[in-house]
Protein backbone atom coordinates (compact mmCIF):
# COMPACT_ATOMS: atom_id res chain seq x y z
CA UNK A 1 0.00 0.00 0.00
CA UNK A 2 1.06 3.71 -0.71
CA UNK A 3 1.77 5.56 2.69
CA UNK A 4 -0.09 8.80 2.11
CA UNK A 5 -0.64 12.19 5.04
CA UNK A 6 -3.67 14.17 3.97
CA UNK A 7 -3.97 17.80 5.04
CA UNK A 8 -7.09 18.76 5.12
CA UNK A 9 -10.01 21.47 5.79
CA UNK A 10 -12.62 18.69 6.04
CA UNK A 11 -14.78 20.42 3.99
CA UNK A 12 -17.55 18.20 2.24
CA UNK A 13 -15.29 17.19 -0.54
CA UNK A 14 -12.33 16.77 2.11
CA UNK A 15 -14.60 14.26 3.70
CA UNK A 16 -15.19 12.26 0.71
CA UNK A 17 -11.32 12.53 -0.14
CA UNK A 18 -10.68 10.97 3.48
CA UNK A 19 -13.27 7.89 3.58
CA UNK A 20 -11.26 6.95 0.35
CA UNK A 21 -7.99 7.01 1.63
CA UNK A 22 -9.23 5.78 4.84
CA UNK A 23 -10.41 2.82 3.35
CA UNK A 24 -8.88 1.88 0.20
CA UNK A 25 -6.30 -1.15 0.76
CA UNK A 26 -4.29 0.25 -1.93
CA UNK A 27 -3.42 3.46 0.63
CA UNK A 28 -1.66 3.59 4.25
CA UNK A 29 -3.28 6.42 5.93
CA UNK A 30 -0.42 7.31 8.35
CA UNK A 31 -2.08 10.68 9.82
CA UNK A 32 -4.09 13.90 8.80
CA UNK A 33 -3.53 17.57 9.79
CA UNK A 34 -5.85 20.13 9.77
CA UNK A 35 -5.85 23.46 8.56
CA UNK A 36 -8.21 26.28 8.61
CA UNK A 37 -10.34 27.04 4.93
CA UNK A 38 -13.37 25.92 4.63
CA UNK A 39 -14.08 26.17 8.13
CA UNK A 40 -12.45 27.52 11.12
CA UNK A 41 -9.43 25.15 12.32
CA UNK A 42 -11.99 23.35 15.53
CA UNK A 43 -14.60 22.83 13.38
CA UNK A 44 -12.19 21.31 10.68
CA UNK A 45 -10.34 19.05 13.42
CA UNK A 46 -14.13 17.95 14.46
CA UNK A 47 -15.22 17.02 11.17
CA UNK A 48 -12.17 14.74 10.31
CA UNK A 49 -12.42 12.97 14.01
CA UNK A 50 -15.92 12.03 13.01
CA UNK A 51 -15.31 10.90 9.71
CA UNK A 52 -12.58 8.92 10.82
CA UNK A 53 -14.97 7.57 13.29
CA UNK A 54 -17.40 6.90 10.50
CA UNK A 55 -15.06 4.97 8.52
CA UNK A 56 -13.68 2.79 11.39
CA UNK A 57 -10.29 4.10 11.27
CA UNK A 58 -10.06 5.65 15.18
CA UNK A 59 -6.18 4.61 15.11
CA UNK A 60 -5.70 7.34 12.44
CA UNK A 61 -3.46 9.93 13.96
CA UNK A 62 -5.45 13.73 13.50
CA UNK A 63 -3.83 16.95 14.27
CA UNK A 64 -4.79 20.37 14.52
CA UNK A 65 -2.83 23.08 12.41
CA UNK A 66 -2.48 26.38 10.96
CA UNK A 67 -5.85 28.71 12.19
CA UNK A 68 -5.24 31.27 9.88
CA UNK A 69 -3.22 31.57 6.54
CA UNK A 70 0.48 33.51 6.93
CA UNK A 71 -0.80 36.82 5.63
CA UNK A 72 -4.53 36.99 5.06
CA UNK A 73 -7.35 37.06 7.37
CA UNK A 74 -9.20 33.99 7.67
CA UNK A 75 -12.34 33.69 5.36
CA UNK A 76 -14.31 30.56 5.12
CA UNK A 77 -16.40 28.96 2.77
CA UNK A 78 -19.41 27.96 4.92
CA UNK A 79 -21.62 29.47 2.22
CA UNK A 80 -20.52 26.48 0.09
CA UNK A 81 -19.81 23.86 2.87
CA UNK A 82 -22.42 24.52 5.61
CA UNK A 83 -22.50 25.91 9.00
CA UNK A 84 -19.96 23.08 10.58
CA UNK A 85 -18.24 22.98 7.30
CA UNK A 86 -19.55 19.36 6.60
CA UNK A 87 -22.83 19.54 5.04
CA UNK A 88 -24.65 20.29 8.56
CA UNK A 89 -25.92 17.03 8.37
CA UNK A 90 -26.61 16.70 11.75
CA UNK A 91 -24.11 13.23 12.13
CA UNK A 92 -23.31 12.29 15.47
CA UNK A 93 -20.06 13.70 16.60
CA UNK A 94 -16.60 12.21 17.08
CA UNK A 95 -15.91 11.72 20.91
CA UNK A 96 -12.03 11.38 20.38
CA UNK A 97 -9.51 14.57 20.58
CA UNK A 98 -6.67 15.67 17.92
CA UNK A 99 -2.95 14.55 18.92
CA UNK A 100 -1.69 17.41 21.47
CA UNK A 101 1.20 18.13 19.03
CA UNK A 102 0.79 20.54 16.29
CA UNK A 103 0.03 19.43 12.96
CA UNK A 104 3.82 20.34 11.87
CA UNK A 105 5.18 18.54 14.31
CA UNK A 106 3.15 15.71 13.78
CA UNK A 107 4.32 16.02 9.71
CA UNK A 108 7.88 16.35 10.65
CA UNK A 109 7.70 13.22 12.55
CA UNK A 110 6.07 11.10 10.41
CA UNK A 111 8.11 11.72 7.89
CA UNK A 112 11.41 11.95 9.30
CA UNK A 113 10.27 8.32 10.34
CA UNK A 114 9.49 7.81 6.59
CA UNK A 115 12.77 9.36 5.66
CA UNK A 116 14.39 7.18 7.83
CA UNK A 117 13.25 3.58 6.30
CA UNK A 118 13.19 5.03 3.13
CA UNK A 119 12.47 3.43 -0.48
CA UNK A 120 8.77 2.16 -0.41
CA UNK A 121 8.21 3.85 3.11
CA UNK A 122 8.33 7.44 1.31
CA UNK A 123 5.30 9.18 1.75
CA UNK A 124 3.01 10.92 -0.72
CA UNK A 125 1.80 13.87 1.31
CA UNK A 126 -1.47 14.76 -0.34
CA UNK A 127 -2.89 18.53 0.44
CA UNK A 128 -6.36 19.16 0.04
CA UNK A 129 -6.51 22.74 1.71
CA UNK A 130 -4.70 25.96 1.62
CA UNK A 131 -1.18 25.27 2.21
CA UNK A 132 -0.28 26.70 5.50
CA UNK A 133 0.49 23.95 7.05
CA UNK A 134 3.05 22.49 4.20
CA UNK A 135 4.76 25.96 3.94
CA UNK A 136 5.54 26.43 7.59
CA UNK A 137 7.00 22.84 7.93
CA UNK A 138 8.90 22.72 4.30
CA UNK A 139 10.32 26.46 6.03
CA UNK A 140 10.93 25.29 9.96
CA UNK A 141 12.16 21.25 9.14
CA UNK A 142 13.42 21.01 5.10
CA UNK A 143 14.85 17.36 6.43
CA UNK A 144 11.14 16.09 5.96
CA UNK A 145 12.33 15.93 2.25
CA UNK A 146 14.13 12.27 2.40
CA UNK A 147 10.61 11.35 3.49
CA UNK A 148 8.60 12.71 0.76
CA UNK A 149 7.68 10.43 -2.70
CA UNK A 150 5.89 13.40 -3.81
CA UNK A 151 3.52 15.95 -2.83
CA UNK A 152 -0.12 16.05 -4.57
CA UNK A 153 -2.12 18.70 -4.04
CA UNK A 154 -5.55 20.21 -5.10
CA UNK A 155 -5.12 23.79 -5.34
CA UNK A 156 -4.75 26.05 -8.30
CA UNK A 157 -5.54 25.92 -12.31
CA UNK A 158 -4.34 26.77 -15.67
CA UNK A 159 -7.49 28.07 -16.76
CA UNK A 160 -10.33 28.74 -14.17
CA UNK A 161 -10.63 30.07 -11.21
CA UNK A 162 -13.78 29.23 -8.26
CA UNK A 163 -12.89 31.75 -5.24
CA UNK A 164 -12.14 34.72 -7.77
CA UNK A 165 -12.72 34.95 -11.40
CA UNK A 166 -8.66 34.06 -11.45
CA UNK A 167 -8.10 32.21 -8.56
CA UNK A 168 -8.83 29.09 -7.01
CA UNK A 169 -9.61 29.10 -3.28
CA UNK A 170 -7.08 26.93 -1.82
CA UNK A 171 -4.34 28.82 -3.46
CA UNK A 172 -6.70 32.32 -2.97
CA UNK A 173 -6.91 31.62 1.07
CA UNK A 174 -3.37 31.32 1.45
CA UNK A 175 -1.46 32.51 -1.46
CA UNK A 176 2.02 33.22 0.29
CA UNK A 177 2.25 29.72 1.51
CA UNK A 178 1.50 28.44 -1.71
CA UNK A 179 4.12 30.31 -3.37
CA UNK A 180 6.96 29.36 -0.38
CA UNK A 181 5.55 25.62 -1.11
CA UNK A 182 6.72 25.99 -4.85
CA UNK A 183 9.18 27.32 -4.07
CA UNK A 184 10.91 25.38 -1.37
CA UNK A 185 9.95 22.22 -3.48
CA UNK A 186 12.19 23.66 -6.21
CA UNK A 187 14.51 23.82 -3.52
CA UNK A 188 14.26 20.60 -2.02
CA UNK A 189 14.00 18.48 -5.26
CA UNK A 190 10.48 17.55 -4.15
CA UNK A 191 7.97 16.35 -6.76
CA UNK A 192 4.89 18.26 -7.35
CA UNK A 193 1.71 17.26 -8.85
CA UNK A 194 -1.12 20.15 -9.19
CA UNK A 195 -4.58 18.89 -9.01
CA UNK A 196 -6.45 21.61 -10.18
CA UNK A 197 -9.54 23.26 -11.16
CA UNK A 198 -8.91 21.91 -14.70
CA UNK A 199 -9.87 18.77 -13.86
CA UNK A 200 -11.45 18.80 -10.01
CA UNK A 201 -15.70 19.33 -11.39
CA UNK A 202 -15.25 16.53 -13.50
CA UNK A 203 -15.21 12.82 -11.65
CA UNK A 204 -19.03 12.87 -10.82
CA UNK A 205 -21.48 10.81 -8.51
CA UNK A 206 -24.65 11.19 -9.37
CA UNK A 207 -27.91 11.74 -7.09
CA UNK A 208 -28.81 7.87 -7.77
CA UNK A 209 -25.64 6.58 -6.61
CA UNK A 210 -26.02 8.88 -3.88
CA UNK A 211 -28.67 7.64 -2.64
CA UNK A 212 -27.71 3.82 -2.78
CA UNK A 213 -24.73 4.69 -0.81
CA UNK A 214 -27.22 6.45 2.01
CA UNK A 215 -29.61 3.30 1.99
CA UNK A 216 -26.76 1.04 3.35
CA UNK A 217 -27.29 2.99 6.72
CA UNK A 218 -26.14 2.35 10.22
CA UNK A 219 -24.45 5.67 10.29
CA UNK A 220 -21.50 4.20 8.57
CA UNK A 221 -18.98 4.71 5.61
CA UNK A 222 -21.08 4.51 2.66
CA UNK A 223 -24.08 6.19 4.49
CA UNK A 224 -21.75 9.53 5.42
CA UNK A 225 -20.63 9.40 1.57
CA UNK A 226 -24.35 9.37 0.09
CA UNK A 227 -25.03 12.35 2.15
CA UNK A 228 -22.19 14.29 1.09
CA UNK A 229 -22.88 13.98 -2.25
CA UNK A 230 -26.81 14.58 -1.62
CA UNK A 231 -26.21 17.25 0.24
CA UNK A 232 -23.53 19.37 -2.87
CA UNK A 233 -26.47 18.11 -5.04
CA UNK A 234 -29.30 19.98 -3.21
CA UNK A 235 -26.59 22.96 -2.62
CA UNK A 236 -26.03 23.37 -6.44
CA UNK A 237 -29.52 22.27 -7.83
CA UNK A 238 -28.18 19.64 -9.69
CA UNK A 239 -28.25 15.67 -10.55
CA UNK A 240 -24.96 14.81 -9.56
CA UNK A 241 -21.99 16.25 -7.55
CA UNK A 242 -18.49 16.37 -8.02
CA UNK A 243 -15.99 13.74 -5.47
CA UNK A 244 -13.76 17.14 -5.62
CA UNK A 245 -10.74 16.59 -3.15
CA UNK A 246 -10.84 12.94 -4.01
CA UNK A 247 -9.89 12.83 -7.25
CA UNK A 248 -6.45 13.77 -6.09
CA UNK A 249 -6.23 11.08 -3.70
CA UNK A 250 -7.43 8.47 -7.18
CA UNK A 251 -4.75 10.50 -8.97
CA UNK A 252 -2.65 8.67 -6.07
CA UNK A 253 -4.20 5.23 -6.28
CA UNK A 254 -3.86 4.93 -10.29
CA UNK A 255 -1.41 7.55 -11.58
CA UNK A 256 -2.78 7.39 -15.56
CA UNK A 257 -6.01 8.23 -14.56
CA UNK A 258 -4.80 11.52 -15.17
CA UNK A 259 -2.78 13.32 -17.80
CA UNK A 260 -0.39 15.64 -16.73
CA UNK A 261 1.99 18.17 -18.33
CA UNK A 262 5.30 18.87 -16.62
CA UNK A 263 5.01 22.59 -16.66
CA UNK A 264 6.00 25.63 -15.17
CA UNK A 265 4.02 27.57 -12.43
CA UNK A 266 4.10 30.50 -10.36
CA UNK A 267 1.64 32.21 -7.67
CA UNK A 268 0.16 35.67 -8.32
CA UNK A 269 1.10 37.61 -5.11
CA UNK A 270 -0.08 41.04 -6.35
CA UNK A 271 -2.44 41.30 -9.14
CA UNK A 272 -5.48 43.73 -9.48
CA UNK A 273 -8.05 40.96 -9.89
CA UNK A 274 -5.71 38.29 -9.97
CA UNK A 275 -3.88 37.55 -6.94
CA UNK A 276 -4.11 33.92 -5.86
CA UNK A 277 -3.96 32.97 -9.53
CA UNK A 278 -1.86 30.21 -10.81
CA UNK A 279 -0.06 31.09 -13.49
CA UNK A 280 0.86 28.27 -15.71
CA UNK A 281 3.37 28.70 -18.25
CA UNK A 282 1.49 26.85 -21.54
CA UNK A 283 4.30 28.44 -24.60
CA UNK A 284 5.40 26.01 -26.55
CA UNK A 285 8.64 27.09 -27.08
CA UNK A 286 11.98 27.59 -24.74
CA UNK A 287 13.48 30.21 -26.72
CA UNK A 288 15.19 33.42 -25.17
CA UNK A 289 13.43 34.96 -22.53
CA UNK A 290 15.55 37.39 -22.02
CA UNK A 291 13.15 39.99 -23.23
CA UNK A 292 10.56 38.76 -20.46
CA UNK A 293 10.80 40.51 -17.56
CA UNK A 294 9.75 38.21 -15.28
CA UNK A 295 11.23 35.08 -16.97
CA UNK A 296 10.84 32.02 -16.42
CA UNK A 297 9.11 30.20 -12.82
CA UNK A 298 11.30 28.49 -10.80
CA UNK A 299 9.07 25.85 -10.38
CA UNK A 300 8.01 23.53 -12.95
CA UNK A 301 5.27 20.85 -12.11
CA UNK A 302 2.77 17.77 -13.06
CA UNK A 303 -0.12 19.78 -13.49
CA UNK A 304 -3.47 17.76 -14.37
CA UNK A 305 -4.93 18.92 -17.47
CA UNK A 306 -7.48 16.07 -17.75
CA UNK A 307 -9.03 13.20 -15.95
CA UNK A 308 -10.53 9.91 -16.59
CA UNK A 309 -13.41 10.80 -14.87
CA UNK A 310 -15.51 7.32 -14.90
CA UNK A 311 -12.70 5.60 -13.72
CA UNK A 312 -11.98 8.11 -10.44
CA UNK A 313 -15.61 8.10 -10.15
CA UNK A 314 -15.73 3.91 -9.87
CA UNK A 315 -12.62 3.69 -7.49
CA UNK A 316 -14.67 6.37 -4.97
CA UNK A 317 -17.38 4.22 -5.44
C1 LIG B 1 -11.09 23.49 -2.91
O1 LIG B 1 -11.64 24.40 -1.96
C2 LIG B 1 -12.56 23.72 -1.13
O2 LIG B 1 -13.85 24.27 -1.29
C3 LIG B 1 -12.57 22.28 -1.52
O3 LIG B 1 -12.54 21.48 -0.34
C4 LIG B 1 -11.33 22.11 -2.36
O4 LIG B 1 -10.22 21.74 -1.61
C5 LIG B 1 -11.67 23.74 -4.28
O5 LIG B 1 -11.33 25.03 -4.71
CA1 LIG C 1 -10.49 21.06 0.71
Amino acid sequence: AIPVVLDVDTGVDDACALLLAALHPGLELRAVTCVGGNAPVDDVVANTLTVLDAASRPDVVVARGAERPLLEEAVDARHVHGQDGMGDLDWPKSQRRADPRHAVEVLRDVLVDAGERGGEDRVTLVPLAPLTNIALLLRTHPEVARGLREIVFMGGAAHVGNATASAEFNVFHDPEAAAIVLDACADLDIAVTMYGLDVFYDPRISREQAAALVAAGGRGSAELAGRLIAFQCDRFGSDSATIGDAGAVCAVLAPDAVRREKLPVRVELAGTWSRGRTIVDRRDWTGDLSHDPHGQARSTIDVCLEVDSQRCADLWL
